[in-house]
């Protein structure tokens, strides 16, 4: 018989004591610059990872476009959606639904709207400690594609920031216009106007490659006052991890050092290179068999690409005693 999710009691939900403590939910985002390259599977397979690991995870699906994690998690869209947090009417608690996975519950998207969706800054500030106030240790939200000014913003506030790209040339130049535009809006915020336009004019400047030389952010931030220097100093301890997947041959997995070295040289700015997640056929069929590929075959090559992703992300000294 198929269980109704969208009708369980959230109260009944059992959470594991240490979430009761409340520390804050950990806040992990995922994102891209171009669309289809696998931000869905990926938030869905972390999530279902670090539940494997004994975390209570929530999925909270903010993908304006469309809503997609039900699908992934192999369940019917709820009724009651995020759509019913931004009206008012729920709380983002309210709307946590149980999935079939242990310790694994989830914020169906937006799928009854049908025109198009925005969120003000205010209404991304006001989301973002309702999200750490869940009851759980770690949300993941997944976004959908592009740099839009919310997504920058969500972006910003997380604790682990994953930005996946497949291995094609678009969605690798995509990647790379997200991480400028993501540092922009990172350095918009809290820097004079004047300072904040005469950069973007600099950074105009190289890309019509006028002045002869990569562009360092470091450097001109460190020269140029009326600029706010701390958060792009922060990004080298919390760094932007890139998650390279639906990776096919050799050079796909290695991409990623690639990636990260001209982020070094044209930018002065440190990425992580987090993971190269393999192409696997069963993905897809997985989806169609309701039933997530890390629990339909929990031992292959992915499921360890996940679980040392996580591991290292949450225990890298556990990860570093086994290796
Ligand atoms: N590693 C993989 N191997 C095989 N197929 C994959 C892999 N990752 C994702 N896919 C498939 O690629 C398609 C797109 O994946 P997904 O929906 O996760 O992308 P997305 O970035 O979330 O897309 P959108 O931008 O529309 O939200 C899906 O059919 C999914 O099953
Ligand atoms: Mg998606």
């Amino acid at each position: 018989m198929e269980r109704d999710f969208e009708n369980d009691n959230v109260e009944t939900l059992n959470f594991k004591s240490s979430s009761n403590d409340k520390a804050p939910a950990k806040l992990w985002v995922t994102a891209s610059g171009k669309g289809g390259v696998g931000k869905t599977f990926v938030s869905s397979s972390l999530g279902i990872t670090l539940s494997k690991l004994g975390h209570t995870v929530v999925i909270v699906d903010l993908d304006l476009s469309g809503a997609n994690i039900h699908t992934v998690l192999g369940v019917n869209p709820s009724h009651m959606n995020i759509r019913h947090y931004f009206e008012g009417v729920k709380t983002l608690q309210d709307l946590v639904i149980p999935t079939q996975y242990s310790n694994l519950s989830y914020v169906q998207g937006f799928w009854d709207s049908w025109s198009p969706i925005d969120f003000t800054m205010d209404q991304i500030a006001n989301l973002i400690p309702q999200i750490h106030a869940l009851r759980a240790d770690y949300v993941i939200v997944d976004l959908g594609a592009g740099a839009l000014e919310a997504h920058l913003e969500l972006f910003k506030a997380a604790d682990e920031k994953f930005l996946v790209t497949s291995p094609e040339p678009t969605s690798i130049e995509k990647t790379y216009r997200f991480i400028e535009a993501f540092v922009c809006h990172s350095l918009k915020q809290d820097s004079t106007p004047d300072a904040y336009g005469n950069m973007l004019t600099t950074l105009r400047s190289h890309r019509q490659r006028t002045l002869g030389k990569p562009f360092s952010f470091r450097s001109y931030l460190k020269e140029q006052t009326g600029l706010n220097y701390d958060f792009f100093e922060s990004l080298t301890s919390k760094p932007v991890r890139l998650i390279v997947n639906s990776c096919r041959y050799q050079n796909h997995s290695e991409l990623g050092f690639g990636m990260k070295s001209v982020c070094n040289k044209y930018y002065d700015l440190s990425i992580d290179f987090a993971a190269s997640i393999d192409f696997d056929n069963a993905v897809w069929q997985s989806v169609k068999g309701r039933e997530h590929v890390l629990f339909a075959q929990p031992f292959t090559g992915l499921a360890g690409q996940f679980l040392t992703t996580c591991k290292q992300l949450i225990d890298p000294e556990e990860l570093r005693a086994v290796v």
